[in-house]
């Protein structure tokens, strides 16, 4: 993504990410929302209430939706000085693979709840960004006409384990034949955690929208649809061997998201797996699971470091980034963030959403002393004495 390509958002030119950076122009995009705050508010003024609540909600008292943002903010980053910064370079490499920035699109059901071009909308701004989207098994687009819709863009796709498993093999052989270059087996969801505001609101999909790639409507219940659509179709009966299982069944790469213990992820390296996600779902099925942010570094440190380690939950700002990073992160996730993107100006403000996090992890970068994404460590950042 170059400054250029950011011009028709409104925006001045700020930086190309990923490419050295010359100006740090941080004045404010007036067409857009600001702070994380804002575009949350924004949505929430565009978007049906029983939509913008199923995309905010959380499980349970959402004690790990809050958690996984606080947890971020106790981490204190240690900058450098005289680091000699004119230059910021946010280049990384994931799966042997060179992208522009370490921020990422997490997998997120529905896109079409925000947008009407949903998932088309998500997948062209990630692909303008140079940066990878996940997309979900769940989504509101099929996954062939999300990857039609920006041939250029890197896509993995997230699947879901059904307990029909010719279902489960069609979705990764569609996915390989339609170019993705990597499958993430999201690890955490044997059933959907209890989400009270779906289950007040008997959140379902609206006439009209279905979960595409499977080809069904969500079930109408008098609770949450997709909790009971988890419980009747997705296989609860997983475990490692199913991991093995999925390794030998694709040519891709596969990742697991949704590791938050340093015994699993070694497991799951042992099964096969390239690349691990810590991640608790943004807080959506175990409450009071762990933040994230606090269990990041055991795992990194329980894998081989030709793993890769990923992680998602509560990253809002450039200095999340580089907090992730400097704790041994390969690379970022953010989900609700591009979801209030979507639902405030669609493809573009996904667009806006992805820009102004680079250009807040570009300045972070300088700040704190690191010219380059490649160049931080754990001297950076420690846990804010209590
Ligand atoms: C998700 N997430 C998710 N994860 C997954 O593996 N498959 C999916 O279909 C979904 N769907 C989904 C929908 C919505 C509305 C949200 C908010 C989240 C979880 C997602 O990938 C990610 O782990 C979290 O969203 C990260 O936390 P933040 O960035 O939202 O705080
Ligand atoms: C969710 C599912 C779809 O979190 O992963 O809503």
């Amino acid at each position: 993504m170059c400054a250029q390509d950011w011009a028709n958002v409104g925006r001045p030119a700020l930086l190309c990410c990923g490419f050295l950076v010359r100006r740090l122009d941080v004045q404010p995009m007036s067409e857009f929302p600001i702070t994380p705050e804002d575009w949350r508010s924004a949505a929430r003024e565009k978007m049906e209430s029983s939509a913008f609540d199923y995309y905010a909600s959380g499980a349970d008292s959402e004690t790990t939706v809050v958690e996984n943002i606080r947890a971020w903010g106790r981490h204190q980053l240690h900058p450098k000085v005289l680091a000699g910064v004119d230059q910021i370079d946010t280049h990384v490499e994931v799966l042997g693979e060179r992208f522009s920035s370490p921020v990422m699109i997490a997998p997120t059901a529905y896109h079409k709840l925000a947008d009407p071009e949903g998932e088309c909308a998500t997948a062209r701004a990630a692909a303008l960004a140079q940066t990878v989207m996940v997309v979900s098994t769940l989504g509101t687009t099929t996954l062939e006409r999300i990857a039609q819709a920006a041939p250029s863009g890197k896509r993995w796709f997230q699947l879901y384990v059904h307990r029909d498993r010719e279902l489960t093999e069609s979705l990764i052989d569609r996915a390989e034949a339609a170019g993705y270059t990597a499958i993430v087996l999201t690890a955490d969801t044997p059933l959907l955690g209890r989400r009270l505001k779906d289950e007040a609101n008997s959140f379902t999909l609206p006439d009209g929208l279905k979960m595409e790639n499977l080809a069904v409507a969500v079930p109408s219940t008098n609770g949450s649809g997709l909790a009971e659509y988890a419980a009747s179709q997705l296989d609860a009966s997983l475990t490692f061997e199913a991991l093995e299982w999925l390794c030998k069944r694709t040519s891709l790469p596969v990742v697991v998201k949704g590791v938050l213990r340093a015994d699993d992820a070694l497991r799951c390296v042992s099964a096969g797996a390239r690349a691990i996600i810590v991640s608790n779902h943004g807080g959506r099925q175990l409450d009071h699971a762990v933040a994230t942010a606090d269990a990041l570094a055991v795992v990194r440190d329980a894998v081989p470091t030709d793993i890769d380690v990923l992680v998602d939950g509560g990253i809002r700002t450039g200095t999340d980034v580089v907090k992730a990073v400097a704790l041994g992160a390969s690379a970022v996730l953010i989900g609700r963030s591009v979801l209030w993107g979507l639902a405030v100006h669609g493809e573009k403000g996904v667009g806006a959403v992805l820009a102004q996090m680079q250009t807040e992890l570009a300045l972070a970068l300088a700040l704190v002393g690191a010219p380059s994404v490649a160049g931080l460590d754990r001297s950076f950042v420690s846990l804010r004495p209590s």
